[in-house]
């Protein structure tokens, strides 16, 4: 009995294996995949790993959006012009197969996540300073008493926040970046999400920047350093030396060629 019940479940598991396999899901992607302002326009490609017949984008709690598709196209586009608050959220898509009636699963989802300029910039500062030694932990703090209900702190040349914070009751929060090392050397900016709008965005805030200098070197160290910085003071004596030589050897020579021309000269007259 118990073999065929083995049997079963391994027959089952390799049809449906096989229907997946039959529809491999679409994978949904953004554009631009960030920084997507209120009223800009934004484009959610589905990339379609088989030939559709018709492909649906769903936003969560949201609106519902279909196409059919002609053309040999490796993705389905759908574009928004002039975007509304309503059009930040979560969207996922899926499609049919044109031959049959299957349908894929749905893809996995992206979040569009909107800067709506209607919403204060957040405050910033920094402490202890901006210049610091390796090892410091350093504190950056945003602020928005109003509006702030989760912040995020941005590194410039990052693309994705680094640090995400929801506020104490004053509407602050400090990031605290502990051990600093000059790697952690740069520009920062806060945004957050009001209230009531996970998807929404405040504008960046005014920026603070931090340079982390390294440690100096151990005492150790700085022996061998300077025993090095002796021989570069010898070797470049020597190198300047070496050069006079012979440049004096060279201007030597030229008056030589010089004075013999001049003997010759006075002999043809
Ligand atoms: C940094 O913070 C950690 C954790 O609070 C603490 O253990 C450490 O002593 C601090 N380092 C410095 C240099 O203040």
């Amino acid at each position: 009995m118990a073999p065929m019940a083995v049997n079963l479940i391994l027959g089952w598991w390799l049809v449906a294996a096989s229907r997946a396999q039959q529809v491999p899901r679409p994978s949904l992607s953004l554009h631009p995949n960030q920084g997507v302002s209120l009223g800009d326009t934004f484009t959610l490609r589905c990339h379609l790993p088989r030939l559709a017949a018709w492909v649906w984008l769903y936003q969560e709690g949201g609106l519902s959006y279909y196409k059919g598709k002609e053309k040999e196209e490796n993705a389905a586009e759908f574009f928004f012009v002039s975007t509304e608050r309503e059009h930040a959220g979560r969207y996922w898509c899926q499609y049919r197969v044109s031959e049959s009636a299957e349908v894929s699963m749905k893809s996995d989802p992206v979040e569009l996540v909107l800067t709506d300029r209607n919403f204060p910039p957040p405050h910033i500062s920094l402490h202890p300073e901006e210049r610091v030694r390796t090892g410091t932990n350093v504190t950056i703090r945003c602020w928005n008493k109003d509006y702030g209900a989760t912040f995020l702190l941005h590194k410039d040349g990052r693309s994705a926040p680094i640090q995400h914070l929801v506020p104490d009751d004053v509407g602050a929060v400090s990031f605290t970046l502990f051990g600093v090392t000059p790697a952690d050397s740069g520009t920062y900016r806060c945004s957050y999400h009001p209230k009531n709008y996970s998807f929404l965005s405040s504008p960046l805030g005014d920026s603070v920047t931090l340079e982390v200098t390294p440690t100096p070197a151990p005492p150790g160290a700085e022996l061998v350093s300077r025993g090095n910085l002796v021989v570069a003071v010898v070797r470049g004596c020597a190198a300047v030396l070496i050069f006079a030589l012979g440049v004096f050897f060279v201007i030597d020579a030229r008056s030589l060629w010089i004075g013999r021309d001049e003997s010759l000269g006075g002999e043809g007259i």
